[in-house]
């Protein structure tokens, strides 16, 4: 089966009710069972998701999140077949906020730590996101 890697970019709706502790739960349960991957960045107004799985189960998901009234504005960045995942360890990692850490992480790859989605480069985008999930405790454990 294909594996297919979809990144977008996407607007807090802010008169909408946002847990974001319940939303990746929800994320967890949801994509552990239909084996979809991936990484979710928070940083208060702006989300940015890569999800990782089979191409059905990928798009099924796309069109579900793209009509979740929590955000608004999503743009698609990206949306390929991949050889492999790059988040293999987490169900649906978060990582949430701008701290040091995660400015210098942009700044390795950016000459800012704002994403514009028009023109941002796709890959050095997921070179963050990769460095962003290297502190991240997986989700999902191989026995
Ligand atoms: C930014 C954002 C990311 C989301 N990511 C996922 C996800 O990875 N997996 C998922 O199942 N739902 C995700 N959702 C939630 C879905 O839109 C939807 O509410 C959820 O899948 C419904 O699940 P349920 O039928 O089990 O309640 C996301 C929502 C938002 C706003």
């Amino acid at each position: 089966m294909k594996l297919t890697r979809l990144t977008y970019y996407s607007q807090r709706n802010p008169s909408e009710k946002l847990d974001v502790d319940d939303l990746i739960s929800v994320c967890q349960r949801n994509n552990n069972r239909q084996f979809l991957t991936g990484l979710l960045y928070f940083n208060g107004d702006h989300f940015l998701q890569v999800i990782e799985g089979g191409r059905v189960e990928v798009s099924a998901l796309y069109h579900r999140i793209a009509r979740d009234p929590r955000h608004s504005n999503i743009i698609l960045l990206s949306c390929v077949d991949v050889r492999e995942r790059l988040f293999p360890k987490w169900s649906m990692g978060l990582h949430q906020g701008m701290n040091d850490r995660t400015r210098d992480i942009f700044l390795r790859y950016f000459s800012t730590d704002e994403v514009n989605p028009e023109t941002v480069d796709v890959e050095s985008l997921l070179d963050v996101l990769q460095d962003l999930s290297a502190e991240l405790v997986p989700t999902i454990s191989k026995n």
